[in-house]
C-alpha cells in the first residue's frame, strides 16, 4: 500500500475584516475581553455572493496549481465542512463541477471542526488505488485527491450572542493527496467521536429533527449553540491525547515533533495542549488572531500558512491535531515530503491555470445546456 502525500496546498480567505471593537459596537464585549479569553483579534467574514463551495473552489485551484496538478487527474474530492451550500447536493459536487474534475468521485464530510483531519484519513487510506479509478496510470502511482475544509460559520452565528459571535470567521483550505511509493507521507491517522456530548456544540433546527418552521425562526434556532466552558474541558483533553495516541501508532513521541497543527478554537486550549505535551510555542502555529475558529477550515488554513512561510521542510514531522462538534476528535502525523519552498507562480503556470479555470467553466455550461436541450426533447416528444 502506497503512502499518500501532501503535494500541493492552497487557502482562501474572505476580504472582509471584522475586528473585536467592530464587534463591541454591536454587543456587549470588548476587545480586551476577547484578545485575553481566546486569543482573537480580527477574523474574516464572507461576502453576500460568497458560499462554503466558491471558497473552497478558491483554495483548491490554489492547492492544485502548488501540486502542477489539472483537474481531470483528481479522483476524488472531499469536502469537510459544517456549513454546506445545502443539506444535498454535497458541496463537494459543486466542487466538482466547478473544477471540471470530470474523473472524481466527490462527498462531503461533517465531523465538526475535526472534519479536515477525518478527511484527510478517509482519503489518504482511499488514494492507495484501491478505490480510485485511474490511479493516474502512472507506475508506482495511486490516485489523487483533493481534502478541503471549507466554512461560512458567519451565516449561522447568532451576531446577537456575545458569547459564540466572539469565536467564529470565514474560509477555506486544501491539500492534493498522491499516494506513491515515495518515503514519508501521510504515516497515520487517529480518530474518535463521543456522540453523548452533542448537545455542547449544535445547530438544533433545519433538519430532520427540527424542519425549519415560524418557531424555529422565532426562537433563532438556525444559530449555532454551544456549551464554551464544557467544549474547552473537552478540548484541553481530547488534543493532547489523540496527539500521543497518532504518535504511538507510529512510534514517535512528542519531541519528534517539527510542528503541531491545531484546531485554531482559542489561545488558551492550544497554550494548556502545549505545555501537555512538553512542546514550546514556538512549535505550535497559531493564526486565531487573524482569522479566529474557521472550524473544518481552520486545520488546512494553518498547515497552508505554515508552509507558504517556510516552517515546514522536507522531512519534518507535522501533526495535525483536531476537536470538535459531534463531539469528534483526531490527529494525523504527516512526514512532510513535498519540496519547499514553492516558487513564486510562473507566467506559463498562471496562464495554465487561468486556461483550465475557463475550460472548467464552459464545461460545466455546456453540460448545463445539453441536459437542457434534452430535457426540452422529452417534453415534445411526450
Ligand atoms: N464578552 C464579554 N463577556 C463575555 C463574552 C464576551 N464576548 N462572552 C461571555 N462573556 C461573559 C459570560 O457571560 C460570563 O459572565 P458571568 O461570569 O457574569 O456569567 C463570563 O464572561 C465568563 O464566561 P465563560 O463562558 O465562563 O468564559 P470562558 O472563559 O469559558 O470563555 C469561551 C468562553 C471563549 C467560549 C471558552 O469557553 C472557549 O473557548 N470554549 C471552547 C470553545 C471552542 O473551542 N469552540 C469550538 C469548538 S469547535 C467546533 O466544532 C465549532
Amino acid at each position: 500500500m502506497a503512502p499518500a502525500h501532501i503535494v500541493g496546498w492552497g487557502r482562501y480567505v474572505p476580504e472582509r475584516v471584522l475586528t473585536n471593537d467592530d464587534l463591541a459596537r454591536t454587543v456587549d464585549t470588548s476587545d480586551e475581553w476577547i484578545r485575553t479569553r481566546t486569543g482573537i483579534c480580527e477574523r474574516r467574514i464572507a461576502d453576500d455572493g460568497e458560499t462554503t463551495s466558491s471558497m473552497a473552489v478558491q483554495a483548491a485551484w490554489r492547492a492544485l496549481e502548488t501540486a502542477g496538478m489539472s483537474p481531470s487527474q483528481l479522483d476524488l474530492i472531499i469536502v469537510a465542512t459544517a456549513t454546506p451550500d445545502h443539506a444535498f447536493p454535497a458541496t463537494a459536487c459543486l466542487v466538482q463541477d466547478a473544477l471540471g474534475a470530470s474523473n472524481a468521485a466527490a462527498f462531503d464530510l461533517s465531523a465538526g471542526c475535526t472534519g479536515f483531519v477525518y478527511a484527510l484519513g478517509v482519503a489518504a487510506d482511499m488514494v492507495d488505488g484501491r478505490a480510485c479509478r485511474s490511479g493516474n496510470g502512472e507506475p508506482g502511482q495511486g490516485g489523487l485527491a483533493l481534502v478541503v475544509g471549507a466554512e461560512t460559520l458567519s451565516r449561522i452565528t447568532d451576531w446577537t450572542d456575545r458569547a459564540t459571535c466572539v469565536l467564529f470567521g470565514d474560509g477555506a483550505g486544501a491539500v492534493v493527496l498522491q499516494a506513491n511509493d515515495n518515503q514519508g507521507g501521510v504515516l497515520g491517522t487517529v480518530l474518535g467521536a463521543d456522540g453523548s456530548g452533542g448537545d455542547l456544540l449544535i445547530l438544533p433546527a433545519g433538519g430532520s429533527g427540527e424542519p425549519p418552521s415560524h418557531r424555529t425562526v422565532a426562537e433563532r434556532r438556525h444559530y449555532l449553540k454551544m456549551r464554551g466552558r464544557e467544549v474547552f474541558r473537552f478540548a484541553v483533553r481530547a488534543m493532547p491525547e489523540a496527539v500521543r495516541d497518532v504518535l504511538h501508532q507510529s512510534g514517535l513521541n512528542a519531541a519528534d515533533i517539527d510542528l503541531l497543527i491545531p484546531h485554531q478554537a482559542n489561545q488558551r486550549i492550544l497554550e494548556v495542549a502545549a505545555k501537555a505535551l512538553d512542546l514550546d510555542p514556538e512549535r505550535v502555529y497559531s493564526n486565531l488572531d487573524r482569522y479566529g475558529n474557521t472550524s473544518a477550515a481552520s486545520i488546512p488554513m494553518a498547515l497552508c500558512e505554515a508552509a507558504d512561510q517556510g516552517l515546514i521542510q522536507r522531512d519534518d514531522l507535522v501533526v495535525c491535531v483536531g476537536f470538535g462538534a459531534g463531539l469528534t476528535w483526531g490527529a494525523s502525523a504527516v512526514r512532510w515530503s513535498a519540496p519547499l519552498p514553492v516558487g513564486p507562480p510562473t507566467v506559463w503556470r498562471r496562464s495554465r491555470y487561468t486556461v483550465l479555470q475557463s475550460y472548467a467553466w464552459l464545461r460545466s455550461l455546456m453540460r448545463r445546456f445539453v441536459r437542457w436541450l434534452f430535457s426540452r426533447g422529452v417534453r415534445e416528444e411526450s
